[in-house]
């Protein structure tokens, strides 16, 4: 095999990775070079690789503990408990409960008290084109207000809330009203202090952010719907095509992604795999 080779996607954020087999035991000295790209980068994809869900779940924990998800008990690999099983397939006649998950910008579990720090997805069935991820880098779009705008936010926390996921009904009542019970709504503040590298990082989005705390929904939106448009241009984003075989692994604290949903009538099959987070300060 040859060196662990790190290739920009773009300039707003991502990076390609190869020369490493993911399906076997990663050297220390690899998983440190990995380690460091993801926070330099935000977002790797590594293409052209053979995981079953039980390497999927090894490599993922060099990384930090898994998520139990707790606040979605739906859709669990049969064996393995720490795999989502994302798909548009039905099963006996039903829709999945995640047959429309994604499709806006976001960042995952944001309606959580805990976030997920990261997410890793194997792609195992696609189709032959279409279905692409799109990742936004939220450093950048902090850094791009105006010190003022900085300032003014710097200040405000968020309410984030599950029911505002698009679809949501559409998955069933049970699963409708068992995801309303198990998430109410939540604050975190505005803007995010990244744990590791210490820069901040805009922390609201259009799937789950409501209304700033203390302000009014009417008030929050003029602020909101600029914010939603000015995180995700795209000279802020980078877009990643799968492949079957490829795994995206992603920082939550500080990227935003958008599932494109463009693939109607077509089957997809992903693994997801969460790493629990912190309480956002
Ligand atoms: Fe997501």
């Amino acid at each position: 095999m040859p060196d662990l080779t790190i290739q920009r996607l773009g300039h707003a954020c991502g990076a390609r990775v190869t020369g490493v087999d993911l399906s076997r035991p990663v050297s220390a000295t690899d998983l440190e070079a990995i380690r460091q790209a993801w926070l330099e980068n935000l977002v790797l994809v590594f293409p052209g690789q053979k995981l079953d869900p039980r390497s999927l779940v090894a490599f993922t924990r060099n990384f930090g503990e898994l998520d139990d998800y707790a606040t979605q008990p739906f859709n669990r690999h049969p064996e393995f408990n720490e795999v989502f099983v994302l798909t548009n397939k039905r099963t006996n006649g039903k829709p999945s409960p995640t047959y429309n998950s994604g499709q806006n910008w976001h960042t995952d579990l944001s309606y959580t008290l805990r976030p997920a720090k990261g997410t890793a997805v194997y792609c195992v069935e696609k189709p032959s084109v279409g279905g692409d991820t799109m990742f936004a880098n939220m450093y950048l779009a902090y850094e791009r207000l105006s010190p003022k705008m900085r300032e003014f936010l710097d200040g405000l926390e968020a309410v984030h809330d599950a029911s505002l996921i698009e679809g949501l009904d559409k998955r069933g009542p049970e699963v409708a009203n068992e995801f309303r019970r198990l998430n109410p709504p939540v604050v975190h503040p505005a803007v995010r202090v990244h744990q590791e590298s210490g820069r901040k990082a805009l922390y609201v989005n259009v799937a789950h952010t409501v209304r700033f705390k203390d302000m009014r929904e009417e008030e929050s939106a003029a602020l909101l719907g600029f914010l939603f448009q000015h995180q995700v241009r795209p000279e802020l984003t980078c877009r990643f095509a799968w492949r079957v075989g490829s795994l995206a692994f992603w920082d939550n604290r500080c990227t935003q992604h958008n599932p494109v949903n463009d693939y109607h009538g077509y089957r997809r099959l992903m693994h997801r795999i969460t790493l629990a987070g912190d309480v956002p300060r």
